[in-house]
């Protein structure tokens, strides 16, 4: 995957005085008074904007926020905390500017915060008149905003193409290295955990990751649904029993290329899901029909823990149990500090999705993953095996 990088373009002098769009994610979650409640993707656009500044460039960044109604502005949807928060992290205030798509006023030196992208109309169809718009705005497009990259819109795609320059910012270039060090030149034996309550939202996911690992472990719903297909009684566990085809045929790719999918071999069942239900441990092959499975067991969780440490790529999508409630909690503890030793000891490891970074956050092993993804339905997209819109024009641009 070659693209030009931001880094590249400053090292050419490309960037002095000049108009610099930044497309970032900066698409956080608020609770209900709208305040800030996790800036990951924030902190994360800091860099680019940096260098662009110390470059001489006058800084225009721009994100979506949320899914409003296209062409109306909605106080709910605008980026007015994200300025606030970007501007104590910069550590100057940021200008929050409405009604941009025609003219943006910025010096170099400056940077100022481009009302949401989806307040204009056409964004999300990509079109074209609003992306030539967009690109007239600027000498220099930077997409840094790897969250949004599986979208084609105006501001992720279209401006891309009809920008004087196009490249990848730092925390693009940098998910792009992860995702391909993960996949693509991966060290084996390569390992990746598919967790979460639907096999329907990851069929993509687990159907390509068959083709490519050596060993895929499955968790929560999904895992249910694959102890169906191979006959196990599950209770009133949390499942999708007209995918056990699907699952049997994800089984028969592994088995063609000599991989596996470790199913447990016992389980922690309660009889309802609830913070004080009480957690019983049972053997894979004798739940009750009035249990659900919230969590593996302990003989699972050694094998599995040591299968984590043998490995030399590990991709974590999802916790295998009910980590939320304390008694349903240890398999995905137990299988986090298992990532975390094994990254220690050199192994790559790379993880994403929300509640992935809910789990990684609650046991405090950050800084000991490789490399955590700020993208969500992109980082699935992209191990789906499917083309990033944003990336591929970026591609484009540079070839
Ligand atoms: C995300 O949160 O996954 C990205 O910001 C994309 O948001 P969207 O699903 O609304 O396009």
């Amino acid at each position: 995957m070659h693209v030009n990088t931001l880094d590249h373009f400053v090292a050419n002098g490309q960037l002095a005085g000049r108009r610099v769009f930044i497309r970032s994610d900066l698409n956080v979650p608020q609770d209900d008074a709208g305040a800030i409640t996790e800036d990951t993707r924030i902190r994360a656009s800091v860099p680019a904007i940096r260098t662009a500044l110390a470059a001489g460039a006058a800084v225009m960044v721009a994100s979506h926020l949320g899914r409003p109604v296209e062409g109306e502005f909605d106080v709910k949807y605008s980026l007015a905390p994200v300025a606030r928060r970007l501007g104590d992290l910069l550590g100057f205030e940021v200008p929050l500017l409405r009604d941009w798509v025609d003219a943006v006023a910025v010096s170099p030196g400056q940077a100022v915060l481009l009302e949401n992208t989806r307040f204009n109309r056409g964004e999300k169809k990509n079109d074209e008149v609003l992306s030539k718009k967009m690109a007239r705005l600027c000498d220099v497009y930077v997409n840094d905003a790897f969250g949004t990259a599986h979208r084609a819109e105006s501001s992720t795609h279209g401006i891309a193409k009809y920008a004087p320059l196009a490249c990848a910012g730092p925390l693009l270039s940098a998910e792009i290295d992860a995702l391909s060090k993960a996949l693509g030149e991966a060290r084996r034996p390569v390992l990746a955990i598919v967790a979460g309550s639907k096999v329907s939202t990851k069929l993509g996911l687990l159907d390509n990751l068959a083709q490519k690992v050596d060993l895929l472990v499955v968790g929560g719903g999904i895992a249910n649904t694959f102890l169906l297909a191979e006959g196990f009684a599950i209770g009133k566990s949390l499942a999708e029993p007209g995918l056990v085809i699907e699952c049997k045929r994800v089984l028969a790719t592994l088995g063609d290329k000599g991989a596996t999918l470790p199913l447990p071999i016992d389980v922690v069942v309660a009889k309802e899901l609830s913070a004080t239900a009480v957690p019983t441990m049972r053997r894979a092959d004798d739940v009750r029909p009035d249990e659900m499975i919230l969590d593996i067991g302990t003989q699972t969780v050694l094998g599995l823990t040591h299968m984590i440490r043998s490995a030399g790529t590990i991709i974590w999508n999802g916790p295998i149990g009910v980590f939320e409630f304390d008694a349903f909690a240890e398999g995905t503890r137990q299988m986090a500090l298992a990532i975390a030793e094994a990254t220690v000891n050199g192994a790559f490891s790379i993880a994403g999705g929300g509640d992935t970074l809910a789990a990684i956050a609650k046991y405090e092993l950050g800084d000991r993953i490789s490399y955590i993804s700020t993208g969500g339905g992109a980082f699935l997209e992209y191990l789906e095996g499917k083309t990033l819109p944003a990336i591929e024009v970026l591609e484009q641009r540079a070839s």
